[in-house]
């Protein structure tokens, strides 16, 4: 296998199906789930309300959900900086797709970022692969804070200036360093869509982006109690 070659068990599907596979295997019975960067809600494509838990989505850019898969309560916080609030400690299950990369306007001006918040150009965006771990960092630990059973963690490796980021190993090294025992990876691999001209940041070619599932290591998950 080369490295731009997929590796065996890359899951061919959209990540609506394989976050409802995730949900089904590991968290029936959770109460309430935060999506912390909601995006698009290509993630909610499923009939999530059949799992009885409520769905809160977040994000500083996208545009307010709307539709049947739309979250209960929508809200624009920074995932690198939640409010103290006891509610936010109450979350059973956050789910975690931070920017991927940095990327400018191309040259018409228009990145199919912008709904995604890694266009350059807006407040607070990555300007480098550096601020993109950087978020990738501070946003699982600020997750990790909140959630109160598990963490659903998306990443893409990419290649920028000819060096190889492995942002799953610095979010999995995150993950574990927040108390939670990681108990699967995901190789994903969607179909694939048109990439934006001139594009400089790549991924891995057919190297899939990966769903890191992770639970508590301060719950009991047999009982269900807080053991910590
Ligand atoms: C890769 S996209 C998420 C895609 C999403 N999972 C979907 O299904 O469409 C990353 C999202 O993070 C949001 N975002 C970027 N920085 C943020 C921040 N500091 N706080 C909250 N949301 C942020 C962006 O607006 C963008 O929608």
């Amino acid at each position: 296998m080369t490295l731009t070659e997929a590796p065996a068990g890359t899951v061919k599907a959209t990540s609506a199906a394989t976050i409802e596979r995730i949900f089904a295997e590991h968290f029936v019975g959770v109460e309430s789930v935060l999506d912390a960067t909601y995006g698009l809600g290509r993630f909610w494509k499923w009939d999530w309300r059949a799992m009885g838990f409520t769905l809160s989505g977040n994000d500083l850019y996208a545009p307010e959900p709307t539709g049947p898969n739309a979250p209960d309560a929508f809200t624009r916080m920074d995932f690198t900086d939640w409010p103290d609030v006891a509610e936010w400690h109450h979350v059973d299950v956050v789910v975690f797709d931070p920017p991927f990369t940095a990327q400018g306007p191309d040259s018409t001006g228009h990145s199919h970022n912008d709904g995604y918040g890694s266009t350059r150009t807006l407040t607070g965006a990555p300007q480098n692969i550096h601020d993109v771990e950087r978020l990738l960092v501070e946003g699982i630990k600020q997750c990790a804070a909140i959630a109160r059973v598990g963490l659903i963690v998306k990443t893409q490796p990419v290649v920028e200036s000819g060096t190889l980021h492995s942002s799953d190993t610095l979010a999995a090294n995150t993950i574990v360093k927040a108390g939670f025992n990681i108990v699967e990876w995901i190789p994903f691999s969607p179909p694939r869509r048109a990439q934006p001209k001139g594009r400089r940041v790549t991924g891995l070619g057919g190297r899939p982006s990966m769903f890191l599932v992770a639970v508590n290591g301060a719950v009991d998950r047999r009982g269900g109690n807080e053991v910590g």
